[in-house]
């Protein structure tokens, strides 16, 4: 059990916390769900970018999906070997792909034919052989929430199949670029299984007619996108997943290269925020807490729905929203719940905070950034300070009369 007052009370809140057992288990589930084959567990960076986290899973034995060079460099620092590094992205600056290529990583994924000719430009300048995969868009409804969702044309990830192959061709031509895998990710939070074989039955089929003209794909990657619990949606398991993916590659001999973020991160975070006070609008009860959409926006920006639980208290639940300081009606965690009545202090968990938490914070209303904690082999331990004011205006530069 979690004391989340006393951690409350330690490190102050807004805060976050994350079980390192719990990322090492669902880390392990999924690597031993492919166990066997030809694998590689390449974590999403985005999700959860913490080097004490990044560190944790490079000594399980981690790979990273990158999506800037900056998270290239995280990655590197954690520890995390640079063959096992992937560099995705619908964008990447010319210094990136430089420096990706100087840093020899796995291979770069390319979103896009002038993509592909930037990378073969910039390989040459460094007469270097690039490593690249291309992302394939296989135009399945992922069936999740229409920002989160990514592998249909109407989205602006990956190309058609016939792009991929003129690029695929290209490649194999090119002095300077060495076509060695092949990409897609249909979308995050996903929930049923049958657009993801979908999907990579119709990538799968793409490598067989590459292999047929010799261009010898080795890697599979079949993105991120393992939804998780939260609330009472049915998920997908490990086993099914890797079952559903191995069935459509029968006949071909490939490393399988996945990229889970939430799946690995997401329930292994908590987000805790105090009550500040309770006030009443008409019949609307609101709950007002010292965290805001800046330091947890998933409830803001997609509708998202995360557990919350007031921490000792129990009796009569009415329904409440719990909201934030900011000045924006969207800054809410959670609308319409049934909750126990609340005093100042009592401190709220905000449940599955793990995954798009932190990293997707920012200092809107000049609210420094939260700390961030591990539970680590029974302990607790700070692996980011809480920001300051000075934090803050660090960069910033007075205008002065000349
Ligand atoms: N690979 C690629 C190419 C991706 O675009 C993503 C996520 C992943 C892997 C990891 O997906 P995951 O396993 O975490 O689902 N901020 C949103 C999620 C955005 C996901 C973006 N791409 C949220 O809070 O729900």
């Amino acid at each position: 059990m979690i004391d989340y007052k006393y951690l409350a009370q330690k490190y102050d809140t807004p805060l976050y916390l994350y079980d390192f057992e719990k990322i090492e288990n669902s880390f392990l589930s999924l690597k031993n769900a492919f166990k066997g084959r030809k694998s590689l567990i390449a974590y999403a960076v985005k999700a959860n970018s913490n080097l004490s986290v990044l560190k944790h899973l490079a000594s399980l034995g981690t790979g990273a999906d990158c999506v800037s060079i900056g998270e290239v460099k995280r990655a590197l620092l954690a520890g995390i070997p640079s063959y096992k590094i992937v560099f995705s992205g619908v964008g990447k600056r010319d210094e990136e792909i430089e420096e990706a290529l100087k840093l020899d990583i796995l291979y770069i994924n390319l979103e896009s034919e002038a993509e592909l000719q930037r990378v073969e430009d910039i390989a040459a300048q460094l007469g270097k052989k690039a490593r690249v995969s291309i992302r394939v868009n296989p135009n399945i409804d992922p069936k999740t929430h229409p920002y989160i969702s990514t592998g249909l044309h109407e989205n602006k990830f990956g190309v058609e199949i016939d792009t991929a192959k003129k690029m695929y061709l290209a490649a194999k031509k090119s002095n300077f670029l060495d076509p060695v895998g092949i990409h897609f990710h249909i979308g995050s939070q996903l929930t049923e299984l049958e657009p993801i074989k979908e999907a990579s039955a119709i990538v799968a089929d793409l490598v067989r007619s590459l292999h047929k003209i010799d261009i010898e794909i080795k890697f599979f990657d079949i993105g991120g996108g393992l939804g998780i619990k939260y609330d009472n949606e049915e998920t997908i398991k490990p086993y099914d997943y890797a079952q559903a993916i191995l069935a459509t590659l029968k006949g071909l001999d490939l490393t399988i290269v996945c990229e889970p973020g939430r799946y690995i991160v997401g329930d292994a975070g908590y987000f805790l925020t105090k009550v500040l006070y309770e006030k009443k609008s008409g019949d609307k009860r609101f709950i007002i807490v010292d965290g805001g959409m800046n330091d947890l926006l998933r409830p803001s920006l997609y509708n998202a729905y995360h557990k919350v639980e007031v921490i000792g208290k129990t009796g009569d639940e009415t329904p409440a929203d719990v909201v934030g300081p900011v000045c924006e009606s969207g800054d809410f965690f959670a609308k319409n719940r049934p909750l126990p009545s609340t005093s100042p202090g009592d401190i709220i968990v905000v449940y599955s905070a793990g995954a798009y938490g932190f990293v997707m914070s920012s200092n809107y209303n000049t609210r420094p950034r939260p700390a961030e904690v591990a539970l680590f082999k029974g302990s607790d331990r700070l692996i980011r300070k809480r920001e300051t004011f000075e934090d803050i205006i660090k960069n910033e530069i007075e205008l002065m009369d000349e």
